[in-house]
């Protein structure tokens, strides 16, 4: 059986509206193939913050000096794993902090910088691990309906996996639709996610019609300004 493991980024946790795509297209998935998956909360964990020793890319050679806590749980399920996603709501244009610190602690997982030349579109730093039969996926939701807020993640997901080392799955408006409560239009919505999970069960990629589908934000303009107005309003009151 193979595995997924669901790194859930948000610090709302199970209450996270992310997550409730991250649930639909993870259905997707186990729909079509042999999977079974498991999600860690990263609020929930015990990760201290790297040290900046540099013992994992020297005398330590791979491990993390630092003992005690979760990280080290973490390192071993992503190495078991088949498929890992990362589900985050986007914090100011990149990772919610928590998520952030955890991926310090795993700067293990490559080998040393040692002043060798990048080649353009390829990870900066070689990986320690045999990681090439995994996939990676990032489902992030952003309140901005222009997906040029996703920009900065892109590039640095470009620079530690490749570009094309991974899939990027972006969820403009997620958190207004989850909250509003049409349960028929989220439904709708939510099936763009389990028919994409589907795809990526069958064909390990998503085709770049069904990215732009993805892309496309639950409301028009005008109706998210309004929800936007209505939101800010009852959260000053
Ligand atoms: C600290 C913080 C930073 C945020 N930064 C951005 C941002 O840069 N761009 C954006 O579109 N939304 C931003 N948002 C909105 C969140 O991405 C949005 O609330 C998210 O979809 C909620 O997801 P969740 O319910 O899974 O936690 C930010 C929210 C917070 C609390």
């Amino acid at each position: 059986m193979k595995k997924i493991l669901i790194l859930n980024g948000s610090p709302k946790c199970e209450r996270s509206s992310t997550m409730v795509v991250t649930e639909a297209f993870v259905q997707g998935i186990e729909s079509c193939s042999n999977f079974n998956s498991e999600i860690l909360h990263i609020s929930k964990l015990n990760v201290k913050p790297c040290l900046d020793c540099l013992g994992c890319w020297g005398r330590n050679e791979g491990k993390c000096l630092i003992k005690g806590d979760d990280v080290s749980m973490v390192k071993q399920k992503i190495l078991e794993a088949d498929i890992i996603i990362l589900s985050f709501p986007l914090f100011f244009f990149g990772l919610p902090g928590e998520m952030k610190i955890l991926m310090d602690r795993l700067l293990s997982f490559l080998m040393p910088y040692q002043g060798q030349r990048h080649s353009a579109g390829k990870p900066f730093h070689e990986f320690r691990y045999d990681m090439s039969e995994k996939k990676w996926i990032l489902i992030s939701s952003s309140a901005w309906d222009d997906l040029q807020v996703f920009k900065p993640l892109e590039q640095q997901f470009d620079c530690i996996l490749g570009e094309g080392g991974y899939t990027l799955i972006r969820c403009p408006q997620t958190k207004a639709i989850v909250d509003q409560g049409m349960r028929i239009r989220l439904r709708r919505y939510l099936q763009r996610y389990e028919n994409a999970g589907k795809e990526f069960g069958n064909n390990g990629r998503l085709s770049e019609t069904t990215m732009s589908i993805l892309d496309r934000p639950p409301f028009s303009r005008s109706v998210y300004s309004q929800i936007l107005e209505r939101f800010w309003l009852q959260e000053k009151n």
